[in-house]
């Protein structure tokens, strides 16, 4: 039987609430009995009349307007509040009418139903969360600190790659937090309940790669363990697999890559059957990839397989306001495990912090910070006096300078030396906030002197 049986129809339709359906312009063609005995009107008189002189609050000569359905709306009536779905009927393609029913058959009821699901959801969060902590993924988006733009910017992305199923390509200098990313992507997607698995590309030999991504079988190569072993592939099946320093992957092995990513089954080293997988790849590189692609260095098919959805973490140099707030948290996660009370850190100290270009970005500020920590005491505040290291790092990075202009060709060493001088005295000055007694101090000269040098190299704050 292709077409329900009238009779039958009818008959469930009976076993439903609130059943009422429309034709095009809106009228009745049918109601059922529970409903017409609850509005109190003549089910057979009914048919055929305006569905707003039936019942004048329903929506449904909106749906058969609009064509698009209501899937839960609240309708009232005689002082009691319903929940009904509304949806258009189409036949072949064509909009044929409209059609309600109840789904709860007052907000007690509808309420007492989101409370269970809230409840379900808060349960599920926590054992997701207690997934994670066994899963792998060991940050969430939580630990991406910082409020750039840039940042922001970052924290949506992670949301929108986590609610796909495509390959994502993270791209960004080192030390930029691109792990953070992929341990973010995972732990807010479908997967997260699964592994995450990781391989550092650059970390394997050669000769290991393919059998630490695609496995092996018994007997594969010398010294294979009995009985195979399970490759990265397999071991994220139904979750995520982060391959970390992509661009370090032999070439050979980017083929088989591209073979896995497109055919979705593994064929392990040694094997004779192929292994399905279902598997999400995210990628990290610090490499100028598309460079390596054009220099045929990485196989440009695999490229765009890979760069479905790419995200570029910005460098620190590029959202300086995010030194304050990530030096923040350092110290907070450095005081669990440095066992220390450290209460946080000098505006003036965020400003120092903030004249330096951070070249190897938010690593080295975590480098940086835990120095000074462990130059502190107990409950101190760090202040520009426990980042000494950091001031002659600083200085030092700064005056490299001198190279580029001897570069630009011969020149009398009168104004090498005009120019080495004026910018150690503004790096000293941007390094004190200003303040011209400490630069001059630590420049080892007198605090005169120190405008008169101002004055001659025409240096203004
Ligand atoms: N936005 C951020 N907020 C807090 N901590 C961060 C942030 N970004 C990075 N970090 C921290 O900086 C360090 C370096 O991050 P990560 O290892 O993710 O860098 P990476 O981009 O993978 O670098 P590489 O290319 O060298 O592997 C980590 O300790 C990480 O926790
Ligand atoms: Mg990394």
């Amino acid at each position: 039987m292709s077409i329900l049986d009238a009779e039958l129809a009818e008959l469930v339709f009976e076993h439903m609430r609130g059943v009422i359906i429309v034709d095009t312009d809106a009228r009745v063609i049918y109601i059922n009995k529970q409903w017409a005995d609850i509005i109190g009107i003549d089910r057979d008189e009914s048919i055929g009349k305006p569905v707003k002189e039936v019942l004048p609050n329903t929506k449904m000569d909106l749906i058969v307007q609009t064509g698009k359905p209501m899937n839960s709306d609240l309708f009232e009536l005689n002082g009691k509040v319903y929940v009904c779905k509304r949806v258009p009927l189409y036949q072949d393609g064509k909009l044929i009418g409209a059609f309600s029913y109840e789904i709860f058959e007052n907000m007690k009821i509808a309420n007492e139903f989101i409370k269970m699901i809230n409840q379900m959801s808060d349960e599920l969060n926590y054992y997701r969360s207690e997934m994670r902590k066994i899963r792998g993924a060991n940050y969430s988006i939580n630990n991406i600190k910082g409020e750039s733009k840039a940042i922001k910017r970052l924290r949506q992305q992670i949301y929108d790659a986590s609610a796909s199923n495509s390959t994502v390509l993270i791209q960004g200098e080192t030390g930029t937090g691109k792990e953070l990313v992929a341990h973010a992507i995972h732990d807010l997607s479908q997967r997260s309940i699964n592994n995450l698995i990781k391989l550092n590309c650059a970390a394997i030999p050669t000769e290991l790669i393919e059998s630490e991504l695609f496995g092996y079988e018994e007997g594969a190569f010398t010294g294979a363990k009995k009985g195979g072993k399970k490759g990265k592939f397999e071991l994220a099946h139904m979750g995520s697999l982060f391959l970390d320093e992509i661009c370090e992957i032999p070439t050979q092995a980017q083929a088989k890559l591209l073979r896995v990513i497109q055919e979705r089954e593994v064929d392990r080293v040694g094997g004779f059957k192929s292994i399905p997988v279902d598997v999400r790849i995210i990628a990290a590189t610090n490499r100028d990839i598309e460079r390596m692609v054009e220099e045929k260095k990485f196989r440009e098919d695999l490229y765009y397989r890979i760069n479905v959805i790419q995200i570029v973490v910005p460098p620190l140099r590029s959202r300086k306001e995010d030194i304050g707030p990530i030096s923040r948290s350092i110290i907070e996660n450095l005081n669990r495990t440095l066992n220390m009370r450290i209460k946080g850190i000098s505006d003036k100290a965020v400003r120092m912090l903030q004249h330096y270009d951070w070249p190897g970005n938010v690593r080295e500020l975590h480098n940086v910070i835990e120095r000074a920590m462990n130059g502190a005491r107990y409950n101190d505040v760090l202040d520009e006096g426990h980042f000494e290291d950091f001031k002659d790092k600083y200085l030092s990075s700064s005056l490299t300078n001198i190279g580029k202009t001897l570069e630009r060709g011969p020149q009398p060493l009168e104004n090498i030396r005009n120019q080495a001088e004026r910018e150690a005295i503004v790096a000293a000055l941007n390094l004190f906030d200003h303040n011209k007694s400490k630069a001059a101090k630590y420049l080892h000269i007198s605090r005169p002197l120190l405008y008169q040098k101002m004055n001659r190299l025409g240096i203004k704050l």
